[in-house]
């Protein structure tokens, strides 16, 4: 038998007061709804998942367009059971319907699967949790035999009710057929006039149905976000986890808590990460690296035993092996540093490659640029990249030593084992082996004096 996923995302989040739905606010650099489609895509790879959307359904769909799930929408949001109905047209009978909410973003695979096949066939699957602090779910009413009898929303809950601690997750595990039959008989005599999917739990119960229920490994996996607090337990939640899991891998963290990871890290053995870095998008970082304090790295590629110092920025870079860089370095998008490059203090550098062993120590600026091998850029050298229309670039060829100072007026080239002295205006090529140079001539004016001495000698 096949399961069909059904993610709800369609409410609006109230909650977050936010112009974005609440299903795209990012946890861990990844919107909510992406990380559950992510784990129904790894749960049942070969069936499509249904999406409801709804509130700003454009916005959802250009962020998440490109995922291989299919969209429904629902036009108004009239409630769990009414965003459900939607996706009724689109099961087959013989299916089972696995559904998730896009606000519960932490749910894992492990417990889906064992949540799937622990629900017996025929039955209806229901995830429950026991939360220290229930408020705001759905609560779980049972009998003194503990079989499950409804499923209380807080807003239609007396006092006695609000203290039960066991709650609905709002994960159900249900075949197609029974929702075909139950939806369609939903009301909205309720409290906030909606139709609830919970509602579906006395018509199993008046079938005889039996109500399996089960609850996941740890209780943040099906905590759903409602407002801006519970998106910041969950976000620390996340970090703390993957802080732990690289700790257990051979990572060195100085502070487990002050570590952020926005996307996917790759890491290998013996590295040291200090405290406040922050990583976006893809980042790999090779064996024996250290990461200094205040890094901000973003679709990186480290080699191995390289050291970023602290506050340094790293963005769509590629380091090799033996690369020091920073403290207080730039590498934008396009920068590749060729092995044992060194990067100094204030250097920024985009686009451009840094053959081995070279180094920008120093207060630079190197765009469009393909540097050689051992080439030694002096403090403050700038390449002089944009004439206001174009880029061009700036070659300068191995062994070249650019003296400080010097602006490199692109497209130009400095040839192999060149030396340019220090404060020259480069603006043509500059030949291989030789000395060039491109300032004004030093000079010193006799009988000057400066205005302080003139008006001494006026009073005498
Ligand atoms: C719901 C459950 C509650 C449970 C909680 C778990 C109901 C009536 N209540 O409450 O028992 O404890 O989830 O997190 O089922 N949605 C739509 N269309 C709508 C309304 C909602 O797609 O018309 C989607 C939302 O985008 C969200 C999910 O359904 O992803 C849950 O909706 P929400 O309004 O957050 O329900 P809760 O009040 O949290
Ligand atoms: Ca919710």
């Amino acid at each position: 038998m096949s399961t069909r996923i059904v993610i709800l995302a369609a409410g609006q989040g109230k909650r977050m007061y936010s112009d974005l739905p609440k299903v795209l606010h990012p946890l861990a650099g990844k919107p909510l709804l992406e990380h559950v489609i992510h784990t129904a895509l790894t749960l049942a790879p070969a069936v499509q998942p249904l999406v409801i959307y709804g509130h700003e359904g454009e916005q959802v769909q250009k962020a998440l367009g490109h995922w291989n799930v299919k969209w429904i929408a629902q036009k108004q949001q009239l409630g769990t059971g009414h965003a459900l109905q939607q996706a009724l047209p689109h099961l087959a009978d013989d299916e089972q319907v696995l559904v998730l909410y896009g606000d519960v973003p932490l749910i894992s695979h492990e417990t889906l699967k064992k949540f799937i096949q622990e629900t017996p066939a025929e039955a209806l699957g229901l995830m429950t949790a026991y939360l220290p602090d229930p408020t705001g779910y759905g609560r779980i009413l049972r009998d003194e035999d503990k079989n499950l009898r409804a499923i209380i929303e807080e807003r239609d809950a007396d006092d006695y009710l609000r203290g039960i601690k066991e709650v609905n997750t709002g994960i159900y595990y249900v075949s197609a057929s029974h929702l075909k039959k139950w939806l369609p008989l939903l009301s909205k005599h309720n409290a906030q006039g909606e139709y609830y999917l919970t509602d579906i739990i006395p018509m199993a119960l008046a079938e005889n149905i039996n109500i399996c229920t089960i609850q996941p490994s740890c209780i943040e996996e099906i905590l759903g976000v409602n407002d801006r607090q519970q998106l910041n337990t969950l976000e620390r939640y996340y970090q703390e986890n993957l802080a732990l899991k690289l700790m257990r891998q051979g990572v060195t963290l100085y502070d487990p808590k002050r570590l952020d990871v926005r996307g996917e890290l790759l890491v290998g053995r013996d590295v040291i990460i200090d405290v406040n870095v922050v990583m976006e998008g893809r980042v790999e970082i090779g064996d024996y690296c250290v990461i200094g304090p205040h890094v901000y790295l973003r679709n990186a590629q480290i080699g191995k035993a390289v050291e970023i110092r602290a506050h340094s920025m790293i963005d769509g870079a590629d380091i090799a092996d033996g690369c020091v860089v920073g403290p207080f370095a730039r590498l934008r998008p396009g920068t590749v540093l060729a092995p044992q490059a060194h990067i100094g203090n204030f250097v920024e550098i985009k686009n451009s490659f840094i053959g081995e062993a070279s180094k920008a120590s120093h207060l630079t600026y190197i765009g469009d640029a393909e540097v050689g091998k051992r080439v030694n850029i002096g403090a403050g050298t700038i390449t002089c990249n944009y004439d206001g229309v174009n880029k061009n670039k700036t070659i300068i060829g191995d062994g070249a030593s650019v003296g400080a100072g010097t602006q490199l007026v692109a497209p130009v080239t400095v040839g192999v084992g060149a030396y340019i002295g220090a404060g020259s205006t480069i603006t043509k090529d500059a030949p291989a082996q030789q000395l060039t140079l491109a300032r004004s001539k030093q000079l010193t004016l006799e009988g000057w004096r400066s205005p302080k001495q003139k008006k001494e000698k006026e009073q005498v």
